[in-house]
This record gives structure tokens, C-alpha cells and sequence, in this order.
């Protein structure tokens, strides 16, 4: 059993509550419990996988128990003002949601001003994509098993939900590595990245919550209240929804 579980005492059943309600700000700001479970993934089962019935919600849990629809793409896509690794290429990994593109804009330009260059890599990316992105890392790991400590199955996929923006800088080439974290620009965004809404999703020592690697590059944007709560906290999405140790 996990620390965390005990820390709230007076919890238990809220995460029964599956349906998404919405509630007004000023709810919002003083919710516990009720807004976890009014974010929480509406589920739906099919072929005994758990698929979320509400994709768009900007809290969606999507892992290795939650899965998106195959044929899930969300409708406001567009592709952010802020510099790529692959330049001005008007690509599919280019784009993420609105609201996303909007707090990566606002995150990327802060940074600058204090001579922090990041570069974006990989956004949206369909379930097809995924699925060649995962057949590559099998080739190359060995097996299923051994690929996904890495890389997500198509469906479970953050990048999916065009909320997620993998992020380097040209100190470590633009690349995704874990040497990141060492770098002045993976240190401004772990520190910096919650006032603009964006969690560092798979963090270091959270492997066995997250069931993924340490990402240092990996940003998911959850809104700024929420990453604020999060930051604070030192919490995961698992943990923020009280889902660890079910996968
Ligand atoms: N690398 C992350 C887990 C993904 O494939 O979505
Ligand atoms: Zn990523």
C-alpha cells in the first residue's frame, strides 16, 4: 500500500464516482476529493480493456490500464508559435491541443527571457504513429515487454491526447535523453514548467507509479491549477487519482 493513500483520511469511495461533472471556478479552488473525482476518466470496457468514454478531458489518465479510443483525435489541434528541433516543417508531431499550445507559448517565451532556449520535438501523434514508433522500439529492444518500459502501446499513448510535448534544447542535440535532467534547460523546465500548466509526467524514482522510465523531456499539460496542486505535492497523475499499483 502506498504512503500516500493514508495521507487523506476521509477519501475512500470518491473515486467510485466516475461520471464528469462540471463545476464552476470558484468550486474548483476549494475542492479536494470532489475534483478528483469530477476529472476522473469516464470508463467504458471493451474486450476487457478499460477505454475512456471522455478523451478530450484535459485531466484524462492515460497509461497502461486507461486506454484512448483507436480512432481518438482530438478536434482543436494547432501547431504552437515556438521554435522545433526540426524547424519550420509543418508536421503532425508539430501540433497539440489549444489550450496546450497556448500555455506552451507562454512557457517557452518565459524561459527565454532568462536565455533558456528550448526546443520542441514531439506532440500529437496518432495511434497508427504510435504503433510504428512501437514496432520500431521491439526491433530494437528485443521484445514487447522490454519496449514498453519506453514507449508507450498505440491507445495508452499521452501524445495522443495532444496534451503532451516532448522538449530538448540544443545542449544535448535535440535529443530525448536522460542526460536532460543535467542540463540548465531540463532543470528550468522541472522547476518552472507547473506555472504553466505542465506536469513532468514520468519522473525519476516514480517508475514503478508510472510504470514508465524517467522521462526528464516528457510535458504534459494538465492546467495550471492542477500541475500547481501536483508540483506542490510531488504527486503523478496516478497518484493525483489515487491509481497506483492497479496496472
Ligand atoms: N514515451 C512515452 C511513454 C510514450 O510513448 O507515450
Ligand atoms: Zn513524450
Amino acid at each position: 500500500m502506498d504512503e500516500w493513500k493514508n495521507k487523506e483520511p476521509g477519501e475512500s469511495g470518491q473515486t467510485e464516482q466516475k461520471k464528469q461533472e462540471k463545476l464552476e471556478p470558484e468550486q474548483q479552488a476549494s475542492a479536494g476529493p470532489q475534483l478528483e473525482a469530477a476529472f476522473f476518466n469516464e470508463v467504458k470496457e471493451v474486450d476487457g480493456k478499460a477505454v475512456i468514454a471522455n478523451p478530450e478531458n484535459i485531466m484524462a489518465l492515460v497509461n497502461k490500464q486507461f486506454s484512448l479510443p483507436a480512432d481518438y483525435k482530438p478536434q482543436d489541434l494547432v501547431r504552437p508559435n515556438i521554435p522545433f528541433s526540426f524547424g519550420e516543417q509543418d508536421i503532425e508531431k508539430s501540433y497539440v491541443r489549444k489550450e496546450a499550445a497556448a500555455a506552451l507559448e507562454k512557457m517557452f517565451a518565459a524561459a527565454k527571457t532568462e536565455q533558456i532556449h528550448l526546443f520542441a520535438v514531439s506532440g500529437y501523434r496518432s495511434y497508427d504513429r504510435q504503433q510504428e514508433i512501437m514496432n520500431n522500439q521491439i526491433a530494437k529492444a528485443g521484445s514487447f515487454e522490454k519496449a514498453t518500459e519506453s514507449v508507450a502501446p498505440p491507445g495508452q499513448s499521452e501524445h495522443q491526447t495532444g496534451l503532451a510535448m516532448d522538449i530538448s534544447a540544443e545542449s544535448v542535440q535535440f535529443d530525448l535523453l536522460q542526460s536532460f535532467e543535467t542540463t540548465k534547460e531540463g532543470q528550468w523546465l522541472a522547476n518552472h514548467a507547473h506555472k504553466y500548466g505542465f506536469i513532468l509526467r514520468y519522473p525519476k524514482d516514480k517508475e514503478n507509479v508510472t510504470k514508465y522510465m524517467y522521462e526528464p523531456w516528457h510535458f504534459r499539460y494538465v492546467g495550471v491549477r492542477m500541475a500547481e496542486e501536483m508540483f506542490q505535492h510531488g504527486w503523478t497523475l496516478e497518484e493525483y487519482f489515487h491509481e497506483v499499483e492497479k496496472i
